[in-house]
């Protein structure tokens, strides 16, 4: 079933499609240590299921995935400038590495990465993310494979289960929540700004 806060997710990243910006969303994580930590990332669309994934990619070998194994919970903020509204959705975070043995994930993980550009494949032929800066030759690279990931190449998926959707254009300001309890009906409740 489609939740009901898709439609307006969807809407916002139609009405805001003039800004190549708006395509990226900021993840927040937690280290293991209990520090936030939080990045930009791109949105590379909802996995064609039952449960309102969101679809990023990301490298195996990066400091995130310290973060995910430890807790898998993790917050995206997501602000569209032109129809000036702000989608903060809090969730579990799930790894599609190589090795995942679920055949739908394993073929979502291959076509995300055939849509890439070769420049985006190749960053993840780049030496190892956060290690002291290797050589300018060593990023000379030539693209990877565009039908085979690489084996680091990482499909990372949301699991929203709360959505709080905040809307500055009107007066007042619109907030409403879209929650997912455990019995999975999604619950709508408008609340103050
Ligand atoms: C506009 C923009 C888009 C980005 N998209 C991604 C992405 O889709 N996936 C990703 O892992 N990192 C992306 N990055 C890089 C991350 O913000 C971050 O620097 C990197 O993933 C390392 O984060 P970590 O140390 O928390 O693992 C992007 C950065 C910017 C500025």
């Amino acid at each position: 079933m489609l939740a009901p806060w898709r439609s307006l997710l969807s809407s916002a990243i139609h009405r805001n499609r003039s800004k190549p910006h708006s395509r990226y969303f900021q993840l927040a994580t937690v280290t293991p240590e209990g520090y936030p930590a939080n990045r930009t990332v791109v949105f590379r669309g909802f996995l064609d299921d039952e449960q309102n994934r969101l679809k990023t990619i990301t490298d195996s070998r990066s400091t995130k995935i310290q973060d995910i194994e430890y807790q898998s919970l993790a917050e995206v903020c997501w602000y569209f400038t032109k129809t000036r509204e702000q989608f903060r959705i809090t969730g579990s975070l799930q790894l599609v590495t190589v090795t995942d043995a679920d055949d739908s994930l394993q073929q979502a993980r291959k076509t995300t990465w055939q849509n890439l550009s070769d420049s985006a494949r190749s960053q993840f032929a780049w030496p190892n993310p956060a290690q002291p800066a290797a050589d300018k030759s060593a990023f000379e690279i030539d693209p990877p494979d565009a039908d085979t990931p690489l084996d680091n190449f990482c499909l990372l998926l949301l699991t929203p289960k709360k959505i709080d959707h905040l809307q500055l254009r009107s007066n007042p300001q619109q907030r409403c929540w879209y929650i997912l309890p455990s019995d999975q009906t999604w619950i709508t409740q408008q609340v103050n700004p």
